[in-house]
């Protein structure tokens, strides 16, 4: 949620933070601001909407400068008008203020700040923070050589809630500053430059040398000096981190949109997340990071996944594959739900926490309750550095690449493929034959193979959302570990082409989401496991008795009888620990179809942010 991008350094600012911005918008785009700082003065430009036209705005101004901060919104506190866009600057206009994050402590302090005669011309608990600055700023000695730092660093102590910041003062030009807590920061070490952001998407372009801060740390980029402190004044030395992407891996090169683009980089990513993970004799996965010995592994018997989101599906998938294969009781919890549930645990319950990008608050929140109660947790995450990937005991890192466009798809097979290794991995710890283990990595290794198979059925599948685009509704359905793949495929189809939809086990559409069911809302079923093959065909019959459309995916051997359904899409034969990703690559099709074609935003669905870092 936001996005900031501060800069310091000899070159000019404005491009180089409107481009930042643009990489961040997946955070938030309901409205963009910039402010450079030249000479001492402050120029402020802010716009409703997309960064595109704040591009236009303060490209055409001819803004320049070499100090400066930008910030994409994702609205929490006030609406979505130009006032309430950042940065926002003190009354004095001495400070200038990026904010991602959510004070909660904003109405007290803005009633102290009323009474010393502040006064405010926005709804945002940002404006509040930063003429908290600008307060602790005036109190701070005028000869200190870091009286700005000193005062940010004052403000917050006196700061509840979360924040990443990035802050200029107009009477310290050499001066750009940043702090975190509970919302992400990252500093971009570049050539005679600094750079700070929430993601270090808006840094791979200049830099790839970064250094992640912790909670509770403020860095002030100064005179090509880095210094990093916490909130007690602690002084730290910074650990530059090395970023493994590329440049090109962010951009969209020839496709139209990003999810198109990552759809296709599945085959891709699944490769990325088996690589030097099976053993020399291929009978079983190896994790390097996992920071939890075998036998530590053996005594655990439960498992609670974690997460928000498409993530969650995941571990409902999780939940399918790890009973099957490693006969080890899971649980599965909305992060949000257990960071306040106060859930009893058996002592022996390992917690694995599920996040594309390691930042999303309610899944750290659960992370850290765990760890709290002394649970062993682990993260399977696809942003090396993450706050999630820092402060789990152990991971895997899902190698995915940069997932741009805010509909999870490469990201969630990936997590997919990951936890079939891992269920491969706790199985063979246990009961699992040698045999059944080589003949499990064989398919894991074929995964790749049969996507790119599958994605072959795009030309189909666009043929298919013209005739179903106008729906009104749309039921999905699924039985076992396909459950999760129906809920996957209308949280797919609703948040990116705003028509409702809804993912039902198969059996229970009869106790309720058959009252929708006719020719209005056709049913999507997913019908690819032989071993419950005549049950679903019978939810079919039930559906196709009340006049309602009925789409099928099957696998190659078992096909709807004939005439039976009235499209029907057909997916390779796998192994069953991959089906569940075999099966989301018709989901992820279809809804990227049917978004494009009624004009939807497709990479940038109304309301929605890919980091949620609020609760
Ligand atoms: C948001 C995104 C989803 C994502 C969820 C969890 O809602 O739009 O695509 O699944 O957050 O995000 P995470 O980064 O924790 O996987």
């Amino acid at each position: 949620m936001c996005g900031i991008v501060g800069y310091i350094g000899n070159r000019d600012a404005t491009p180089i933070l409107i481009e930042g911005l643009k990489r961040l918008e997946y955070r938030g785009y309901d409205s963009a601001g910039v402010a450079i700082l030249k000479n001492g003065n402050l120029n402020l430009k802010k716009q409703k909407g997309r960064v595109a036209e704040l591009s236009r705005k303060a490209l055409n101004n001819g803004m320049s400068g070499s100090l400066g901060i930008s910030h994409t919104r994702w609205a929490t506190h006030g609406g979505v008008t130009e006032e309430n866009a950042h940065p926002h600057v003190s009354q004095d206009g001495k400070i200038a203020m990026a904010h991602n994050g959510v004070i909660e402590n904003y109405v007290s302090i803005k009633k102290f700040l009323e009474s010393k005669g502040y006064s405010f011309y926005s709804e945002t608990d940002s404006e509040v923070f930063v003429n908290l600055i600008a307060y602790h700023y005036e109190k701070e000695d005028e000869d200190s050589p870091t009286r700005f730092f000193d005062s940010v660093r004052k403000c917050l102590r006196h700061i509840e809630g979360t924040y990443g910041i990035a802050v200029m003062c107009t009477e310290c030009p050499n001066e750009l500053v940043g702090a975190r807590k509970g919302s992400p920061l990252i500093v971009g070490i570049g050539d005679e430059e600094f750079l700070i952001a929430s993601d270090v998407s808006a840094l791979i372009s200049r830099t790839s040398n970064v250094v992640y801060l912790n909670d509770g740390e403020l860095v002030s980029l100064k005179n090509g000096k880095l210094n990093l402190r916490t909130t007690d004044e602690e002084d730290l030395e910074p650990e530059i981190q090395k970023v493994d992407w590329e440049i090109q891996d962010s951009e969209l090169g020839d496709y139209e949109h990003y999810m198109l683009k990552e759809i296709f980089e599945q085959p891709t990513a699944l490769e990325n997340a088996m690589r030097g993970r099976f053993t020399d004799d291929s009978s079983t996965a190896k994790f390097g990071g996992l920071n939890v010995s075998a036998q530590e592994l053996r005594q655990v018997d439960r498992i609670l996944f974690c997460a928000c989101g498409t993530a969650w599906h995941a571990c409902l998938v999780a939940e399918y594959l790890v009973e099957r294969y490693a006969r080890i009781p899971v649980e599965v919890e909305y992060a949000s739900e257990f960071r306040y549930r106060n859930a009893p645990l058996d002592k022996h319950t390992l917690v694995i926490v599920i996040s594309q990008s390691g930042e999303t608050i309610d899944t750290l929140a659960a992370l850290r309750e765990s760890k709290r109660k002394g649970y062993k947790t682990l993260a399977i995450n696809n942003s090396v550095g993450s706050t999630i990937a820092r402060e789990s005991d152990g991971g895997i890192y899902q190698h995915a690449g940069p997932e741009i466009g805010v509909a999870s798809t490469k990201a969630f097979t990936s997590q997919l493929h990951i936890i079939s290794m891992l269920a491969l991995y706790l199985g063979r710890l246990r009961d699992m034959s040698y045999q059944d283990g080589v003949e499990y990595v064989e398919a894991l290794k074929k995964a790749p193979e049969l996507v790119a198979d599958a994605l072959k059925l795009n030309d189909q599948i666009e043929e298919m959302a013209a005739k179903y685009k106008d729906m009104q509704d749309c039921l999905f359905l699924g039985r076992q570990d396909m459950f999760p793949i129906a809920l996957e495929g209308a949280l797919k189809l609703k948040e990116i082409s705003y028509i409702h939809a809804e993912g039902y086990p198969a059996a229970e559409m009869k106790h309720g989401p058959i009252a929708l069911i006719g020719n209005e809302c056709p049913a999507i079923v997913l019908a690819t496991q032989p071993d419950i093959h005549t049950k679903l065909l019978s939810n079919i019959q039930e559906v196709k008795a009340r006049g309602a459309s009925v789409i099928s995916v099957v696998n190659q051997s078992n096909p709807m009888p004939e005439g039976l359904v009235d499209d029907q899409i057909v997916i390779p034969d796998c192994h069953r620990s991959i089906l569940p990703t075999l099966a989301s690559i018709p989901m992820q099709l279809l809804s990227y179809h049917i978004a494009k074609m009624r004009g939807c935003d497709v990479d940038k669905p109304r309301n929605l942010a890919k980091s949620v870092t609020v609760e």
